[in-house]
This record gives structure tokens, C-alpha cells and sequence, in this order.
């Protein structure tokens, strides 16, 4: 079969754009790496809300520079609303493929039971985010128990084993 000089860019063409569909290049960051760096500040800030009124917080002497959100520019109960957000959001980067954990294993994100422990946390995100809205500490505790439940139901499965068993 002769195949003509157009058919023969075309193929060119689909061979390059399934190459480059398949190429993921690598997530920068780790999962260990993306707890620590993400949802373990932002959570404690969530948490933070359960016995400290945010709105008693007293604002950093240099709240620009604040390392405690709280304490920042964009401090008390909007600090708790976008960690909030914030954890709802990074749910996201736990379901793309191409991140390994720090033992190398890939992420399970093709694991039914993953995806479900990632829709938990989405869902207690949110959940903190309307209790922030209410400026509400006895709400700020029962969305404290959904998000300390998100987290602890998905470490049982594929943190709390040795170093090489995690992610499998
Ligand atoms: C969908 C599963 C999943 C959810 C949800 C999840 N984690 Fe993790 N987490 C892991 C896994 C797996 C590791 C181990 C990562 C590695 O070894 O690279 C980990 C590691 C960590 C670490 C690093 C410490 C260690 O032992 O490696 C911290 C801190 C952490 N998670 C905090 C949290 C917090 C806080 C939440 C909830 C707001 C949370 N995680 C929700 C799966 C999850």
C-alpha cells in the first residue's frame, strides 16, 4: 500500500500527539512531600478554630509576614475559610496520575477505594468551609471530626504500614 505524503503527515501527527498525551511529565512533589506542605498547615488552622475564637485573634506585629494564618493579613475567620477551600482544593492534585510517594510507589489514583478517601476529604473541606462561614466554634468542632475522620480513614488504609507497604 502507498500511502501519500498528507496521510503520512497525519499519521506524523497523531503519532506526536499520543506521545505527548502520554508523556505526564512527573508531579514535582511528592505525596509526603504535598501532605506536609498543604493539608497538615492548613488543617491545623481548621483545628486551631475549635478552642480559640478566630475572631480573637490579634493580628501579627508584621501580619504581611505571618506564619501563623491567623495571625495574618488574611487572618481569623477568612484564614479558616480559604484553609478550608484550600484542603477541597488540593483533593484535586490527589487524583492525578504521575505523583509518586515518597517510597516510590505511584499514587493509587486507578484505586477505587483512593479516589473515595480523596471525595471524603473534598467533602470535609467543604464541610469546614460553610462551618467557617458561621463563625460558629460548636460547628467548627463537628466539621474538626469529619476532616480528623477524612484524614485518619485513608492513612489506616495506606499510610499506617511499613515504609515500603504505603500507597499499595
Ligand atoms: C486519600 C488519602 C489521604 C488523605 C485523605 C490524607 N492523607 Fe495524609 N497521607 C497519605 C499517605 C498515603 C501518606 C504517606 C505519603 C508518603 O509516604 O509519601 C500521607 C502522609 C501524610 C503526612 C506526612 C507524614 C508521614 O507519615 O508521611 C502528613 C503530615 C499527612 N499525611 C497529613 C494529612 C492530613 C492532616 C490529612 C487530612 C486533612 C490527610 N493527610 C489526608 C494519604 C492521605
Amino acid at each position: 500500500m502507498r500511502i501519500t505524503r498528507p496521510a503520512r503527515a497525519l499519521l506524523a501527527g497523531c503519532a506526536l500527539f499520543i506521545w505527548i498525551a502520554d508523556a505526564q511529565a512527573p508531579a514535582p512533589a511528592n505525596l509526603g512531600q504535598l501532605m506536609k506542605g498543604t493539608l497538615y498547615p492548613e488543617s491545623n488552622v481548621v483545628f486551631a478554630a475549635q478552642d480559640q475564637n478566630p475572631a480573637e485573634v490579634t493580628r501579627a506585629k508584621d501580619p504581611n509576614m505571618a506564619t501563623d494564618l491567623l495571625q495574618s493579613s488574611y487572618g481569623k475567620w477568612e484564614a479558616v475559610e480559604n484553609s478550608a477551600l484550600a484542603i477541597a482544593e488540593v483533593a484535586t492534585l490527589l487524583e492525578i496520575p504521575g505523583r509518586k510517594c515518597a517510597n516510590g510507589v505511584d499514587v493509587p489514583v486507578r484505586n477505587a477505594d483512593w479516589m473515595k478517601f480523596v471525595q471524603q476529604l473534598r467533602d470535609a473541606g467543604m464541610t469546614a468551609y460553610t462551618a467557617a462561614q458561621s463563625k460558629n466554634q460548636d460547628r467548627m468542632i463537628d466539621a474538626a471530626d469529619v476532616m480528623t475522620k477524612a484524614c485518619q480513614g485513608c492513612h489506616l488504609r495506606y499510610r499506617e504500614k511499613r515504609a515500603a507497604e504505603r500507597c499499595k
